[in-house]
């Protein structure tokens, strides 16, 4: 959900660094782009569209000046024009301001300042922050009390920068509920959404709270309470190296990080020792509820089933935007783990504030020192590395290999562990059919709807394979437990119906190869996955993908969705689309 940047160099043009920096929170938000600078007077430029093509039509690097901010927008006020793209300004262009966020009293605020005088020009929520900073400056505030008095005013979320002509040798940058991290560079500073946007000018940062501000100039950083109080704050270094966040010779950001799962899965694993620690300091729980949203949803599914079968307390699964309708009855005997690959997950985050000291949290995340890694009780790091792709794919291996480790140490079952650190290896052999996923891909790339159908440990894979190929291909595409299908969606299995299905040895294998035989009674061509030595799912299915028959159904949850992950990904491509950058999504979704 929107990209913000600001920083302040040593004697350097602005514009193509903020133009660099801005394009690796592309991932963010794609609908709008622009940069302004700030030197004798700020210079903005603009548009609407994807930040290649903008900078292309209005050369965005020409700004002259040492320091800017940078935007790139996922609209949710007003639509993506060159009007609401931000900067955003005052009435006499002397403020500029980028916002990741939405002010829920913008209206209340725009009509107070318009029957002050101020003439507005967008349909944003944002375009008030710039006029409630120009108010209190007119009132003989610098830049920063303005800007502290502007955002006193603000209901809802934001991260914001602000420059203004008056102080151009400032940046400003404050935060609520949107996250904004502050780079410290060899005298050079940055404020950025996101890590991995800075991380060729430094691994130095510093993470702002809510109600926090900080204040970019040529001698440094300062960081001041709601108050104004100037407070010191720890700065940590980021162990990611900026060629992680490079394409790295593939064509997208998601076929490398599919291609980066079994390091990912290594990785991960390498935290079973820290992870058997935190299971140490455990009370006695009666029972675990997971909240996650989208993919990481799926891997908490995983996630019950494994707590129910290892640990043997009752699990239940609730998506985030559901929980506060149901989180009545925790108490402190609940264990709450939050999953989330961002750690800014708006509704993930409102949650977990909700549950904070009522129930015990766990959080599994894989940005360091994102908020929800602030906020709960207990951390578990997911170690994939930095994720561009808006598509979550080794994050959600990495998710389930920190949920596979925490079940067998609550569990108190470390004989598996041997079967565990054996899934990279089997992954391996799930990337080498990636030519054979490419020719499934070619057949069914025009088919309109796609069934993705598992029991017991397959039915999450089966979800995630359904929610990959929506979010990248815009097929229609239905994740559903196998047994489930003949109450309702079977009605829509029709000739030439491609079903996926998930098929893996052990307790479901009968039962899913039973409803594989009614959908073809129906028409469906079936994508089967299961063992290579599997008989009688070869002579059920149309086309079949093959793991070794030592992978078994507990086990599968992780090499399995590999094919599926490339398969939408062929199919994104063939279609001509960007998988990289599906249409209305972003990939840290902020916003409630
Ligand atoms: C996954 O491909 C999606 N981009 C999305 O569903 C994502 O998993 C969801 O928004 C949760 O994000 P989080 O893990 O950062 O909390
Ligand atoms: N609400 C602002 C807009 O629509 C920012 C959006 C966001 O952060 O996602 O432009």
């Amino acid at each position: 959900m929107c990209g913000i940047i600001g920083c302040i160099l040593d004697n350097k043009k602005a514009a193509p660094i903020l133009l660099d920096c801005v394009s690796r929170l592309e991932y963010r938000g794609y609908d709008s782009v622009g940069i302004a600078t700030s030197g004798s007077e700020i210079k903005i430029k603009k548009d609407k569209g994807k930040i290649e093509d903008v900078h292309k039509n209005l050369k965005l690097t020409d700004l002259p000046g040492a320091r800017g901010i940078a935007h790139v927008r996922w609209a949710t006020h007003g639509l993506p024009t060159k009007e609401n793209a931000h900067p955003h300004t005052d009435c006499k262009n002397k403020i500029a301001v980028v916002h990741n966020g939405i002010i829920e009293n913008y209206k209340e605020l725009k009509s107070k300042l318009e029957d002050e005088g101020h003439i507005f020009k967008s349909d944003t929520d944002t375009e008030v922050i710039p006029h409630l900073i120009e108010k209190y400056m007119d009132e003989g505030n610098d830049l920063e009390s303005a800007t502290r008095l502007a955002i006193g005013n603000l209901k809802g979320s934001y991260a914001i920068a602000a420059i203004s002509d008056d102080e151009p040798n400032k940046v400003i940058g404050a935060r609520k509920e949107s996250p904004l991290i502050v780079g410290k560079g060899e005298n050079e500073y940055f404020i950025a959404s996101d890590a991995p946007a800075i991380l060729h000018h430094t691994n130095k940062v510093i993470y702002l709270e809510d109600h926090e501000m900080v204040i970019l100039n040529e001698d440094g950083i300062l960081i001041k309470d709601s108050e104004g109080h100037e407070i010191q704050k720890e700065v940590f270094t980021i162990d990611w190296t900026p060629d992680m966040a490079e394409k790295g010779g593939f064509d997208h950001f998601m076929l490398k990080e599919i291609h980066e799962q079994p390091e990912a899965v290594k990785n991960t694993l390498l935290e079973s020792s820290e992870i058997e620690k935190i299971v140490k300091d455990f009370p006695k729980f009666n029972r675990i509820c997971f909240v996650a949203c989208g993919t990481s949803y799926h891997a908490s599914l995983t996630g019950k089933y494994l707590f129910e079968k290892l640990v043997g307390i009752p699990t239940d699964v609730t998506l985030a935007s559901e929980f506060e309708y149901s989180a009545d009855t925790l108490d402190e005997n609940t264990l709450v783990i939050l999953i989330t690959q961002s750690g800014e997950t708006a509704d993930t985050l409102k949650a977990l504030r909700l549950v904070n000291h009522k129930a015990k949290t766990l959080a599994i995340v894989n940005v360091l020192g994102s908020t929800i890694t602030r906020e709960a009780e207990y951390v578990v790091y997911t170690r994939a590395g930095p994720e561009i792709g808006v598509a979550a794919t080794k994050t959600y291996l990495a998710q389930l290999t920190a949920i596979y480790l925490l079940a067998i140490h609550m569990g108190g079952k470390k004989e598996l562990l041997e079967k565990l650190n054996k899934i990279p290896s089997y992954m391996k052999s799930s990337l080498q059919k990636e030519e054979h996923i490419k020719e499934i891909a070619q057949k069914y790339r025009d088919a309109q709807d796609f069934f993705f159908i598992g029991r017991g440990f397959s039915y999450p894979t089966a979800m995630e394979g359904a929610l990959k190929l929506k979010e990248i291909t815009y097929i229609h595409a239905e994740g559903y437990a196998s047994g489930e299908l003949k109450h309702g969606p079977l009605a829509l299995i029709d000739d030439g119906v491609p079903v996926v299905a998930v098929v893996p040895p052990g307790r479901s294998h009968d039962k899913t190869l039973s409803n594989v035989e009614e959908v073809k009674a129906r028409g469906a061509h079936v994508i089967g996955l299961g063992s290579s030595l599997d008989d009688d799912l070869k002579a059920e299915v149309h086309d079949l993908i093959e793991f070794d028959d030592e992978i078994d159904e507990m086990f599968s949850s992780i090499p399995y969705v590999i094919p599926l992950q490339l398969l939408s990904y062929y199919i994104s491509v063939m279609k001509g689309i960007d998988p990289d950058k599906p249409k209305n999504l972003a990939k840290c979704v902020t916003v409630e």
